[in-house]
């Protein structure tokens, strides 16, 4: 067996608002094999996105550990730390937050690129157009302002941009959940072929068990900060063994009654 990609041990993290303490993760462990797509699913308010931003450095956890390529996670820091960024990029729901919004296309990818100098400033350009052809996008879309573009669009942008510095890992949080259901099955289709060809490995998190479904190796469910359930996804949802997953089944006409569906 090859060695995980990321574990991740008994991570907590609380979260005070007036006098309400809420334990958004609470003893979270889980591993992600190299080119796998783990699902995380669970409903609104469960940690998901908690669990996201602690996984990408973005949020503390309280308590736990991460190992990530073989080192400790979150003790890395200076050189060693930005040569491991680069491998564990992550994709939000809307891309618009989490870009300049006075950026272009071109310039969104380009700085990727230089950040991490994946490429010789000279080759810049041209890996640039690659990328946005590699995602779907129109040639010529380079000089076009971020704000300017469909969701669908900003979307690839935000995948050409993750996958322009050539990680191991993306974490996609309800990265497809804002998309009409046409331009959401096209861009899980990328993700895929993207997967595919390059052995990137994907935590996809998503509140829809059908999205999570269609795309996941293997299934964790999640529920008021702890994993209730995890494994093959087929198998998984074939015989739910935690209320949680039984509901999110329930909400899911196609899946109901018809889990291999
Ligand atoms: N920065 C914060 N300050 C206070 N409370 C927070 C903060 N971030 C998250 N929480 C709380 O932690 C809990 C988990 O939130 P989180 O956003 O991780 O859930 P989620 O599963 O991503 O939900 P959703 O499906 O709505 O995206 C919620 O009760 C939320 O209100
Ligand atoms: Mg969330």
């Amino acid at each position: 067996m090859t060695a995980p990609l990321l574990v991740a041990h008994d991570l907590s993290r609380a979260f005070t608002s007036g006098r309400r303490r809420v334990a958004a993760l609470d003893g979270v462990s889980l591993s992600i094999a190299p080119g796998e797509t783990l699902g995380l699913v669970g409903g609104s308010g469960c940690g998901k996105s908690t669990l996201a931003r602690v996984l990408t450095r973005l949020v503390p956890p309280e308590s736990g550990s991460i190992a990530f390529m073989g080192d400790d996670w979150l003790a890395l820091s200076g050189g060693r730390l930005r040569a491991a960024r680069r491998h564990l990029q992550m994709v939000f729901q809307d891309p618009l937050a989490a870009f300049n919004p006075r950026a272009t296309v071109g310039g969104v990818i380009a700085d990727a690129l230089r950040i991490h100098a994946v490429v010789p400033r000279e080759k810049r350009r041209a890996e640039v157009g690659q990328l946005i052809e590699r995602v779907g996008l129109p040639s010529g879309l380079e000089e076009r302002s971020i704000r300017d573009i469909s969701g669908g669009q900003r979307q690839r942008v935000a995948i050409a941009r993750a996958i322009a510095v050539q990680p191991r890992l993306i974490v996609l949080d309800e990265a497809a959940s804002a998309l009409d259901v046409s331009v959401r099955g096209r861009i899980l289709e990328l993700l895929v072929d993207v997967q595919r060809e390059t052995g990137v490995a994907y935590l996809f998190i998503s509140h829809d068990l059908a999205v999570i479904r269609a795309v996941s190796h293997r299934i964790a469910v999640m529920a008021a900060g702890r994993i209730v359930e995890e494994g093959p996804a087929a198998a998984v949802i074939a015989a739910p063994a935690s209320d949680t997953l039984r509901e999110l089944i329930g909400a899911v006409p196609a899946l109901k009654g018809n889990p291999q569906a």
